[in-house]
């Protein structure tokens, strides 16, 4: 396995295909100017056979097109496209584990820096695919620890930008308080993390705020819908308050890195009784279910397209 150090992967650069250590964007790329861009995160599966398939690649790809539209840049690929150069960046750096595809589209390059934005440019896209270690069995049986900050964010968080200040200081907040993820509250509500969903257990309901501007709709959260579903599990999207956080009887996260994670402390007190919850687990062997369908799915497709 590749050392974190030395990760080199072969990447795609607006049509080139090259060593990360040699990529290189113009200066006056707006996504390094302005952060004026947008992300995906897809993760990978290491299989028997050695190959790594995406999990949900269908929906992250059209998360993409929609935070796209909502910012006004003209997706460079459709989704054949965007999957042919998926494809070709897991052949490229073929390897050992689990990874993810990591991808970014910004406006493009400017002639000059001005807020507004510049006519008939073309966007930049780039596609990597980036090491990943899901948690161990260690860390799911421990729980992770959660902190708490005020959502500061703007109001636009349903787009997947690239503009990710917010975030990068909630999740340094996280880091130097040894936490794994800060839990982010808005008037008094519950938003998200630094970048995971929040989910809570009350009474044997499981709770998640409401879709909207507030927060990221993460792939896993229609995903975490039918999974509760299959499992029986009351399910309600609805306003979290700060004191239905502090009373929960489980909180997880959910995220493309994370796939659904415990949090038994928060703001150093235990959340229930400190240990992962029953919804919690009955959630984790829902989630392996649905990756192991929809791997066979993928592996059949490719049966009858061969
Ligand atoms: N983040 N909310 C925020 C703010 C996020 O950044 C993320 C994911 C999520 C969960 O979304 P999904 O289920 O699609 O991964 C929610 C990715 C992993 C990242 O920025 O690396």
């Amino acid at each position: 396995m590749t050392h974190a150090e030395d990760w080199n992967p072969t990447v795609y650069l607006n049509g080139e295909w090259g060593l990360l250590s040699e990529a290189r964007i113009p200066v006056l790329d707006r996504g390094f100017i302005f952060g004026d861009g947008i992300y995906e995160v897809v993760p990978l599966y290491a299989q028997a056979d050695g190959a790594r398939l995406p999990f949900r690649l269908t929906q992250h790809l059209a998360r993409l097109e929609r935070s796209l539209g909502k910012i006004r840049i003209d997706n460079p690929f459709d989704d054949a496209g965007w999957r042919a150069l998926i494809d070709r960046a897991i052949q490229e750096n073929a390897g050992p584990g689990d990874a993810l595809v990591y991808i970014q589209v910004t406006r493009g390059v400017a002639k000059r820096r001005g807020h507004a934005f510049p006519a008939g440019i073309t966007p930049t896209a780039f596609v990597m695919v980036g090491q990943l270690a899901f948690p161990t069995d260690a860390a799911r049986a421990r729980g992770g620890v959660a902190v708490t900050a005020e959502d500061k964010r703007w109001l636009n968080c349903d787009i997947k930008s690239t503009s990710l200040l917010g975030n990068v200081l909630m999740a340094q907040y996280a880091a130097e308080n040894d936490a794994l993820e800060t839990i982010q509250l808005r008037d008094g509500l519950l938003t998200e993390g630094s970048s995971s969903n929040i989910w809570i257990v009350k009474g044997g309901v499981l709770l998640g705020a409401p879709r909207g501007p507030r927060i990221l709709e993460g792939i896993r959260y229609s995903l975490i819908e039918e999974l509760a579903r299959e499992a029986g599990i009351a399910f309600e999207e609805r306003d979290i308050t700060e004191a239905e956080l502090r009373s929960a009887d489980e909180i997880m996260m959910s995220s493309a890195t994370k796939e659904v994670m415990p949090l038994t402390t928060l703001d150093g007190k235990s959340v229930g009784d400190g240990r992962p919850g029953a919804v919690y687990a009955a959630l984790f062997d829902a989630y392996q279910r649905a990756k192991a369908r929809e791997f066979e799915l993928i592996r059949n497709r490719a049966k009858q397209g061969a």
